[in-house]
């Protein structure tokens, strides 16, 4: 009876995510939440989540009960109160706290509702969608201050869980994932700089990513992974 579940299922690679999980046949149930309603891709069992809302975690993680796969596969770089700054003079609180709230507390939150589902006495995998940008030892080019604090700090909370789940519930792998450059809503107002060779259609970065979750080991737990299972530096 192994269940799946995707946060962020309505998402380009969330979305491409859920559906491979369930054309893989692998899972029984493949939850898919979302905040926005949507159509979920056929097969999924699909649900409301808001990553700002608390109660709505806690809401959709008592839906689920148990699970061996969770994958936050939200996130933003640019919404109606945040934009990614070109420069230090464009710095905004507000802005600023709204990366912090969907890319950094929204996942640690879904963590501390989902964390709990997962078997102690069998491998289970709890990945969010991180970013190679959260990196500060490989950012040379600078810019997107905010979304790059945000991952970075996600990347924090991942390994932080990964060293209490090492003592408590050692079968219980923890990552972050880098997709890759990937053709989204999220990246496209930036693609028209990116190489058409150097974009995955979310359908390729999802298969990667499955690729690398299912050859995981515990001494993964606490890294980011890349879609072609290099570690990203922290
Ligand atoms: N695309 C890339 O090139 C790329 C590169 C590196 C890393 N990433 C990371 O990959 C992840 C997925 O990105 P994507 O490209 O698939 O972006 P996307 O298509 O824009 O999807 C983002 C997802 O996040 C959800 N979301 C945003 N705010 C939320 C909230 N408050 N509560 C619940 N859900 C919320 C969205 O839900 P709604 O549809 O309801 O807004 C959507 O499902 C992100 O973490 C992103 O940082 C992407």
């Amino acid at each position: 009876m192994r269940q799946a579940v995707v946060i962020g299922a309505s998402g380009g690679i969330g979305a491409a995510l859920a559906a491979h999980l369930v054309a893989g046949g692998a899972f029984q149930t493949v939850y898919g939440f979302s905040r926005s309603a949507g159509s979920p891709p056929p097969g999924v069992t699909a649900g409301r989540i808001d990553l700002t809302d608390e109660a709505s975690i806690a809401a959709a993680a008592s839906r689920v009960r148990t699970a061996q796969l969770v994958i936050v596969a939200t996130g933003a770089l640019q919404t109606d109160r945040m934009r990614p700054e070109r420069t230090y003079r464009a710095l905004d609180p507000e802005s600023m706290l709204e990366a912090f709230r969907i890319n950094t507390l929204g996942p640690a939150l879904v963590a501390k509702h989902f964390l709990p589902l997962l078997p102690k006495d069998k491998l289970s995998v709890f990945a969010c969608l991180s970013a190679r940008v959260g990196s500060i030892s490989d950012n040379r080019l600078g810019g997107w201050h905010s979304y790059r604090a945000s991952k970075a700090a996600l990347n924090m909370i991942i390994r932080t869980l990964a060293v209490e789940l090492s003592r408590e519930r050692p079968l219980t792998i923890c990552v972050g994932l880098h997709p890759g450059t990937v053709e989204t809503p999220l990246s496209q107002p930036f693609q028209r700089s990116v190489r058409p060779e150097q974009m995955f259609t979310p359908g390729v970065s999802a298969a990667h990513l499955l690729d690398v979750l299912s050859n995981l080991t515990p001494a993964d737990s606490g890294h980011v992974l890349a879609w072609d299972g290099s570690r990203v530096p922290a």
